[in-house]
C-alpha cells in the first residue's frame, strides 16, 4: 500500500514540475544540446583530413582582403567575414550582401571535403551593415530596459534579418562591463555590473541562436571580448600607430586585477553564455596583467575551456595576433598553442596558412593542438546543420519579405521606449501636450538617424546625417508624426526662433564612433550643444533635453537650464518610440544600468566603489 502511495506522490510531483516550467514562461529552459556530442560525426571527417584542409578550417580571411575568390577553395578557407568596411563591391544592398555570401558559399562547396563556410558579421543591434535593416538600440540602451525576454526578442529578429542575406554568424553579443566611461566601447556594454552582462548576455545569445542552432533563422553567436575588455587601465590603452608614441588611452588596454576579482567582474557573461549554448567566443585584444587575452593559455584553455567546459570555438579578434610579441611565426605559435582554434586574418590570411603549416612541420605547435581547434569548429558545424547534404545553404529569400519590416520594426521601437531614461522632470513638464500651438525643436541630433543609431551602422565607424539608412525615423519625424494636426513643430538646429513656442525639446550629444576612435578625455557637451539649450531657454519657455550619447557625459550645465532630462542612449532607426513616452502614451521604466558621473575627475565612477557619489545612481530613473 505505501509504495503506491509513493509512487503516487512522485508522479503527482513530477507533473507539477512539468506544467511549472511551462507555465512559469520561462524562455531559458532548453537546454542547448552539448557540441562535444557531435564528436561521433566530427571524428570521422577529421580522420580524412589533410593537413592543408585542417589550417584552412582555421583561416577566417575577410571580403576586402581577399585577393582571389579561388582562394577560398586553394586554401580550405574554414570561414570568411564582413569587418566594419567590407561591403560588397557592387554596393550596399540586402541583394548584394546575399550575392556575397553565396559567391562564397559556393565556392567553398567546390572542396574535395566541402565543408561548408562560416561568414561572419557584426551584427550588434540588427544586421547594422545592410542598407534597409532595422536598427536598434546599442546595449547601452537595452541594459537600461532590465528586460531578458526583450533583448531576447530584439537578438532573434538581428538573426533573422542576417539570415535573410544568407550569412550565419554574428560577432555578439559583447557581454563586455565597461567601468570607464571614457572607453570609446562602452555602449557595447549592458552595463558596468556583472549582473547585467550575465542575464541580458545570456537573452542575447539565445536570442541569436534559438534553442537549436540546426534552425534556419538562427545564426551562430560570439560571446566577446574574452576577458576583460571593459576594464582596462587608463593609460595603457593600445598605440596608435607604427610611426609614433602616441597611444589610445583604453581600448585594448592592460587589466590590473587579481584572477577573483577578474572572475567576479568580467567572465559573468561568459558563463552564462556557455549555459545558453554559445558556439563561439572572441578573446580580447586587451591584455590581463601584461599578458595578451589572445596568447594568455591560462584564460583561454585553463579557464574557459579546461574548468568552465566552452565545447564550441575561439575566434581571434581582428589581426590581434599582431599584438602579441615577436614576429609572425612566433605570434602564431604562442596564440595558437594557448588555445586560439580560427584566426580572423582579414589580408594575411595565405601567411597564416603557409605559416602555421610550417609550425606544425617544425613540431613547434603540435598536431594534436591542431586536430583540437579543427574539432571544435567542426563541432559547432555540425551543430548549425551545415554538414547535412541535404540542406540548402544558400540564403531563404522567403525571409526577404521581412527585411526591415514594420513588424520587426515595432519590436525595435517598444525596445526604444524601454531604454530611455528619464533623469529630471520638474513641474512635471512630461509627459508633453499632444495639441499645443507649437512646438519648437532643436539641437543637431533633432533630425539625425546617423546620431540616433551611433557607431557600427552602415559604416565601422558611422556617420551622422539624416537619411543614414531607408525606413527610419528621426526623433524630429517622431514628434510630427505625434502631435495633432493643428499643432505646428518648428526646428532649428541652434535652438534660435523658439519664441512664442509652447515647449521646446533640443536634442543633443554625440556623433557617432566605434573602438578606440571613441576613447576620449572629455565627455562634456559641445559648445554647440549647450548654446542650442541656451537658445531654446531664452525664450522663456520650458525645455526637455534628449541626449543622444553612448555613455554618461557631463550634463550639469544642461540639467540647471532644462525643465526635463532624458538619457535615450543611441536609439537606432525607431525615434519614434521616444515620442511614445515623452507624449505619454508610454510610461518611462528605464533604470540607468551605468553610475551617472558629476564631472569628469569623478571617473572610473561604478556602483562597486568603496566611496560613491555620482550625480545620478546606478538603477536611476524617474517615471510617472
Ligand atoms: C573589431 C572588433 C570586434 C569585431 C571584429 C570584426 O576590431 O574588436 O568586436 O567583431 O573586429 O569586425
Amino acid at each position: 500500500m505505501r509504495t503506491s502511495a509513493v509512487f503516487i506522490l512522485l508522479v503527482f510531483v513530477f507533473l507539477a514540475c512539468q506544467i511549472f516550467s511551462i507555465t512559469s514562461g520561462d524562455t531559458t529552459s532548453a537546454k542547448p544540446k552539448s557540441f562535444s556530442s557531435y564528436d561521433s560525426q566530427v571524428e570521422p571527417l577529421l580522420a580524412k583530413m589533410t593537413l592543408e584542409e585542417k589550417i584552412g578550417q582555421m583561416t577566417q580571411a575577410e571580403h576586402g582582403g581577399m585577393k582571389d575568390i579561388k582562394d577560398v577553395e586553394y586554401y580550405f578557407l574554414g570561414s570568411v567575414l564582413s569587418g566594419g568596411n567590407s561591403d560588397p563591391e557592387t554596393g550596399n544592398s540586402l541583394s548584394s550582401w546575399t550575392e556575397v555570401y553565396e559567391r562564397y558559399q559556393s565556392r567553398a562547396l567546390k572542396t574535395r571535403l566541402a565543408i561548408p563556410l562560416l561568414y561572419g558579421i557584426d551584427a550588434l543591434h540588427g544586421n547594422n551593415n545592410v542598407l534597409g535593416a532595422v536598427i536598434f538600440p546599442h546595449n547601452i540602451g537595452l541594459g537600461c530596459t532590465r528586460n531578458p525576454q526583450l533583448v531576447e526578442k530584439v537578438s532573434k529578429i538581428t538573426a533573422e534579418e542576417v539570415r535573410a542575406t544568407g550569412i550565419n554568424w554574428a560577432f555578439a553579443p559583447c557581454v563586455t562591463v565597461p567601468q570607464d566611461d571614457r572607453w570609446g566601447r562602452t555602449y557595447e556594454g549592458f552595463g558596468e555590473t556583472p549582473e547585467l552582462a550575465r542575464t541580458l548576455g545570456e537573452a542575447a545569445v539565445r536570442g541569436l541562436q534559438g534553442d537549436d542552432l540546426m534552425n534556419p533563422l538562427s545564426v551562430l553567436a560570439c560571446a566577446k571580448h574574452f576577458a576583460g575588455d571593459g576594464g582596462t587601465i587608463f593609460g595603457t590603452g593600445v598605440s596608435k600607430g607604427p610611426n609614433t608614441s602616441e597611444h589610445w588611452p583604453l581600448d585594448r588596454g592592460d587589466v590590473r586585477l587579481s584572477e577573483k576579482e577578474l572572475r567576479e567582474l568580467h567572465l559573468q557573461g561568459y558563463v552564462s553564455a556557455i549555459k545558453a549554448g554559445v558556439g563561439s567566443i572572441m578573446p580580447s585584444y586587451s591584455s590581463w596583467n601584461g599578458v595578451k587575452c589572445s596568447g594568455s593559455k591560462r584564460l583561454m584553455t585553463e579557464i574557459l575551456k579546461g574548468e568552465m567546459g566552452f565545447e564550441g570555438f575561439l575566434i581571434s579578434d581582428y589581426n590581434a595576433l599582431d599584438e602579441l610579441p615577436g614576429d609572425s611565426k612566433s605570434q602564431i605559435a604562442q596564440s595558437i598553442n594557448a588555445g586560439m582554434d580560427m584566426v580572423m586574418v582579414p589580408e594575411k590570411y595565405r601567411e597564416f596558412y603557409s605559416n602555421l603549416k610550417s609550425l606544425v612541420n617544425e613540431g613547434k605547435v603540435p598536431m594534436t593542438r591542431i586536430d583540437d581547434a579543427v574539432k571544435r569548429i567542426l563541432r559547432v558545424k555540425f551543430a548549425m546543420g551545415l554538414m547535412d547534404k541535404k540542406r540548402s545553404l544558400m540564403a531563404d529569400r522567403n525571409l526577404q519579405k521581412n527585411f526591415g519590416s514594420a513588424e520587426h520594426r515595432a519590436v525595435a521601437r517598444e525596445s526604444v521606449r524601454q531604454s530611455l531614461v528619464v533623469l529630471k522632470n520638474d513641474k512635471k513638464l512630461l509627459p508633453l501636450s499632444k495639441k499645443p500651438a507649437r512646438i519648437h525643436m532643436g539641437g543637431k541630433s533633432a533630425d539625425d538617424l546617423g546620431n540616433q543609431c551611433g557607431g557600427w551602422t552602415i559604416s565601422w565607424q558611422g556617420q551622422s546625417g539624416k537619411d543614414i539608412t531607408p525606413g527610419g525615423t528621426t526623433i524630429l519625424q517622431a514628434v510630427q508624426n505625434a502631435v495633432s494636426k493643428g499643432t505646428k513643430v518648428t526646428f532649428s538646429k541652434d535652438g534660435s526662433g523658439a519664441n512664442g513656442a509652447d515647449v521646446g525639446i533640443v536634442v543633443v550629444g554625440e556623433t557617432p564612433y566605434a573602438e578606440m576612435f571613441g576613447d576620449s578625455t572629455d565627455l562634456s557637451l559641445s559648445k554647440e550643444d549647450l548654446a542650442a539649450i541656451t537658445n531654446m531657454k531664452k525664450a522663456g519657455i520650458p525645455v526637455l533635453v534628449i541626449l543622444l550619447s553612448g555613455r554618461p557625459m557631463i550634463i550639469n550645465e544642461a540639467l540647471e537650464q532644462c525643465d526635463a532630462f532624458i538619457a535615450a542612449w543611441l536609439p537606432g532607426t525607431e525615434g519614434q518610440g521616444v515620442a511614445d513616452v515623452i507624449f505619454g502614451d508610454f510610461k518611462p521604466t528605464g533604470k540607468l544600468s551605468f553610475s551617472w558621473p558629476r564631472s569628469m575627475s569623478q571617473i572610473p565612477v561604478n556602483i562597486s566603489d568603496k566611496s560613491y557619489n555620482p550625480l545620478f545612481k546606478y538603477g536611476y530613473g524617474l517615471t510617472w
